[in-house]
């Protein structure tokens, strides 16, 4: 799973896909306004920074920036896209399993952003929690995003896809098709049943494996070092606030903000 997705980040046209995203998703400028009183003082870890889209909008606010990411490729793009270097923000090659190159309890804000995280294992990601929270200072934040089992869910109902538009319900079947056939071996009782599953899914023509997780086991995953567990709308921005809210949740990826015990 490692080496396949390594793979696709590492290609020319991905790389440049990211380079030119520029946005902010919903989820992450809450994060941002949420927290405006606080970056000043702050040093953030950018995670899987790929073509720099977070960076415009953290690194002029934070007193230190350094942004990591296992493709050397993407590395290269930001170094481009952002030539003035200078002490207060850094782009290096890094892999999250091992970030051995920090000290222990340094950052202050720790990024992981547009689900990055899901294309390593299961056991990678929970190296990768371990790593991020010897690195980030008590009571700092460590925010990423994750694909949701309980999204997926509805994907992998036929009838989800039919709509008043005849035009929508051929491109949603056309699309069922696909995530079913590249998914052939797991079925829809297996997936109500899981508690994460490796899908391959529509990102990049179906190219990547990712690590799909329900949002319960993702909490459960996070508590023995993390406190204070949030969960964030990546479509709406907003906090799901509640169980009721969460049940009825059908996005495809879950932002996550949770503070280093
Ligand atoms: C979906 S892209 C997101 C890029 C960027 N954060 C954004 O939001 O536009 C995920 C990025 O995570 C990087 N990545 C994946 N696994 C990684 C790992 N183990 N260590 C460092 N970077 C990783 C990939 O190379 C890729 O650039």
């Amino acid at each position: 799973m490692f080496e396949h997705n390594y793979q696709v980040y590492v290609a020319r046209g991905i790389v440049q896909h990211y380079s030119q995203l520029r946005q902010l998703q919903p989820a992450e400028q809450t994060i941002l306004d949420l927290l405006s009183d606080e970056w000043s003082s702050m040093k953030m870890l950018d995670i899987g920074v790929g073509g720099g889209r977070t960076t415009q909008h953290f690194s002029g606010v934070v007193q230190e920036y350094v942004g990591i990411d296992y493709s050397q490729e993407m590395i290269a793009a930001c170094q481009t896209h952002f030539p003035s270097s200078s002490q207060s923000r850094v782009f290096e090659v890094g892999d999250a399993r091992d970030m051995s190159q920090f000290e222990d309890n340094y950052f202050d804000f720790i990024l992981f952003s547009f689900n990055g995280l899901d294309s390593l294992s299961h056991l990678d990601r929970l190296q990768v929690f371990q790593e991020i929270s010897r690195i980030g200072k008590s009571g700092s934040y460590f925010f990423f995003s994750s694909h949701s089992l309980q999204g997926l869910e509805r994907e992998f109902n036929w009838r989800k896809q039919i709509s008043l538009n005849p035009l929508t319900t051929y491109v949603n079947l056309v699309m069922f098709g696909l995530l079913r056939f590249f998914n052939r071996s797991i079925s829809s009782k297996q997936l109500k049943s899981s508690d994460y599953e490796i899908i391959q899914d529509e990102s990049h023509n179906f190219r990547l494996k990712q690590y799909y997780v329900r949002p319960q086991e993702q909490i459960d995953q996070l508590k023995a070092d993390f406190d204070n567990i949030k969960m964030y709308s990546w479509k709406s921005g907003l906090e799901i606030a509640n169980q009721k809210e969460l049940s009825i949740n059908s996005d495809m990826w879950l932002y996550y903000l949770c503070q280093i015990k």
